[in-house]
């Protein structure tokens, strides 16, 4: 057995690597630059570029299950993912762990086609649906609170159960390993609800200075996203998943009980005193 974790670098990917590790399971990262922090190795691989599919197989023959995390910036993933999908089929993968995303079910946009497609072909599958993550604000958030001391969002007073990527990527292992397999989807949110002027309050008081939360119009998000050269649809996708927390649509869902859900231990708190000096200039 060997588990390829696509998107190895990323903010999920690394909190997994470090549990593939410490549990001594075989394992290689997927990225398209080929490179992974040691003693982890990586293979170049990227979902837009076929003649990389074979690479993971090159380098270790017995990868069975493959831990899938869909390239960014896509608003139907499933073109650019099934070719892969199709083809580590014929190399033996049996099960794929897909990450997803809570407000996003089987046949949604963004990768729920990718979600109905594993089911539909009928191999081994579990999709991890995650809320938004705490390590948003020590990536795509980091500079906005470190130099401009605030946040900013279109979720309004909406509420979600911020979650840690160490809490998914258990639940990832869990979905990787298990016999037989869960088949099935999962929501994963944190412990506690939060809406972002409530972050933006907590941040305050860890760091001793004024953090504030800019409350943007789903517009304004849209063409922040423009920015970053995703197309339109995305930019729109993108935007109205964060108006669905400003509706309360978020907090209904972490409060229903009509899913199979897992809920993190990891607080918001600690992350933030964990990862204090990030927001800190030095
Ligand atoms: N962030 C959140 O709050 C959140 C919440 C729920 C769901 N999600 C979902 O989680 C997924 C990951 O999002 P993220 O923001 O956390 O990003 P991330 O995992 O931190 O980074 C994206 C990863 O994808 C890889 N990647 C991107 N394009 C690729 C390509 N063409 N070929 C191969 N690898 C590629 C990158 O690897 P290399 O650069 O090394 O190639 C990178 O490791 C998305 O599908 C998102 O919808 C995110």
């Amino acid at each position: 057995m060997t588990i390829l974790v696509t998107g190895g670098r990323g903010k999920t990917g690394i909190a997994l690597s470090k549990l593939l590790h410490d549990a001594n399971l075989p394992f290689l990262i997927a990225s398209r630059s080929g490179q992974a922090t040691a003693p982890y190795k990586a293979v170049i691989f990227d979902w837009a570029d076929p003649t990389t599919y074979e690479n993971p197989f090159k380098a270790d023959p017995n990868i069975d299950r493959i831990y899938v995390v869909g390239p960014e910036g896509i608003y139907d993933a499933l073109p650019a993912v099934k070719p892969f999908i199709d083809f580590a089929r014929t190399k033996g993968v049996k099960r794929f762990v897909l990450l997803g995303a809570s407000r996003l079910g089987a046949g949604d946009s963004f990768l729920g086609a990718v979600h109905q497609y594993l089911i539909d072909i009928g191999v081994e599958y579990a999709v991890l649906r995650p809320t938004w993550f705490y390590q948003n604000f020590s990536t795509t958030l980091l500079s906005s609170i470190r130099d401009s001391n605030q946040t900013f969002s279109a979720t309004g007073e909406g509420r979600m159960a911020f979650v840690s990527t160490e809490d998914i990527a258990q639940v990832a292992l869990e979905a990787l390993t298990a016999e037989p397999s869960l088949n099935k989807d999962i929501l994963i949110f944190g412990p506690e609800l939060f809406s972002h002027d409530e972050v933006a309050k907590l941040f305050s008081s860890i760091l001793g200075r004024e953090i504030t939360h800019k409350k943007i119009t789903t517009e304004a998000l849209e063409k922040i996203f423009a920015g970053f050269g995703v197309t339109q649809q995305y930019a729109e996708g993108y935007a109205n998943l964060e108006k669905e927390v400003s509706l309360g649509l978020e907090e209904k869902l972490f409060n229903s009980t009509n899913h199979q859900k897992f809920i993190g231990k990891r607080t918001l708190e600690e992350y933030i005193k964990a990862n204090r000096d990030l927001w800190i200039k030095q």
